[in-house]
């Protein structure tokens, strides 16, 4: 009897990359920020996406969270509502760190009591209880950052449609100082196997990387593509080699 292999279905993935490109503009003038990009992200993967000062990370994020439209190639999307974790935080002055967080909640409908106890949840998971009545300029960039990570994961929280959860987060530390960056990236992991949330985590420091993702992915220089990738889960030994490539791909942009 002659085996047949059968080709398994495939476990939906969050977000997945066909040949996608992005040009921003036309004619002489036109940037070509992403070419023939192919990456994809596994339900429940921590991703870290490396590369060089204007590469195109950020326009790849917005892809993903729909601010903007490839120009070439195809984003499959498999994640109902991806939630966006940007460099500053960018919350609502007006509004209570509880408020805030309750925002996507109550956008989404949900009723009163529930995203009260929802925001409250999350507050605590970010290590925020208590500190729901403050408004943002009463609370450290720090803290800033947590309430606007809270409100990420109250968006993508709610989905009842049983597709995979994704965050997209776009070097949200590198405005803090070196301690407090520490902390909070013990505290994102912390979170991120507390909620199974795949994770897109753009930055340009290969230690962060190294240390947050399972994997890392290393854009070329603009057009950006993805030239190399590592598995760095317990591979603490990788920095070297990917700063290494790194430095390459932004020496051959220069040259
Ligand atoms: N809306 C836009 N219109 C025109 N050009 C744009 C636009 N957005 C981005 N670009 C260009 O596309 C390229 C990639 O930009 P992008 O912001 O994605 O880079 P990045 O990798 O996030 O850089 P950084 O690490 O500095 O944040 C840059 O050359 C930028 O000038
Ligand atoms: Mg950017």
């Amino acid at each position: 009897m002659t085996a047949t292999i059968e080709t398994l279905p495939d476990v939906l993935s969050p977000v997945r990359f066909h040949q996608v490109g992005k040009t921003f503009g036309t004619g002489r003038k036109s940037v070509v920020a992403l070419d023939g990009v192919d990456l994809e992200v596994e339900p429940g993967e921590f991703v870290c996406l490396l590369g060089a000062s204007g590469c195109g990370k950020t326009t790849l994020l917005n892809l993903v969270a729909g601010l903007d439209q490839p120009t070439a190639g195809r984003i499959e999307l498999n994640s109902s509502r991806p939630a966006v974790v940007f460099q500053e935080p960018a919350l609502m002055p007006w509004l209570t760190a509880a408020g805030n967080v309750e925002l996507p909640l109550r956008m989404a409908g949900v009723p009163k009591s529930q995203r009260r106890a929802k925001a409250a949840e999350l507050l605590e998971l970010v290590r925020l209880a208590g500190l729901g009545d403050k408004r943002p300029h009463e609370l450290s960039g720090g803290m800033r950052q947590r309430v606007a990570l809270a409100r990420a994961l109250a968006s993508t929280a709610d989905s009842t449609d049983g597709k995979p959860a994704l965050l997209l987060m776009d070097e949200p530390f590198s405005a803090l100082d070196a301690i407090t960056r520490d902390v909070l990236q013990g505290e994102l992991l912390r979170i991120w196997r507390a909620t199974g949330t795949a994770i897109l985590f753009v930055t340009h420091d290969v230690r962060e990387a190294v240390r947050l993702g399972q994997r890392v992915v290393l854009l070329s220089s603009r057009p950006g593509r993805v030239v190399q990738e590592w598995d760095v889960e317990d591979a603490p030994g990788a920095v070297d080699e990917i700063n290494t490539a790194l430095r390459k791909v932004i020496s051959s942009h220069a040259a």
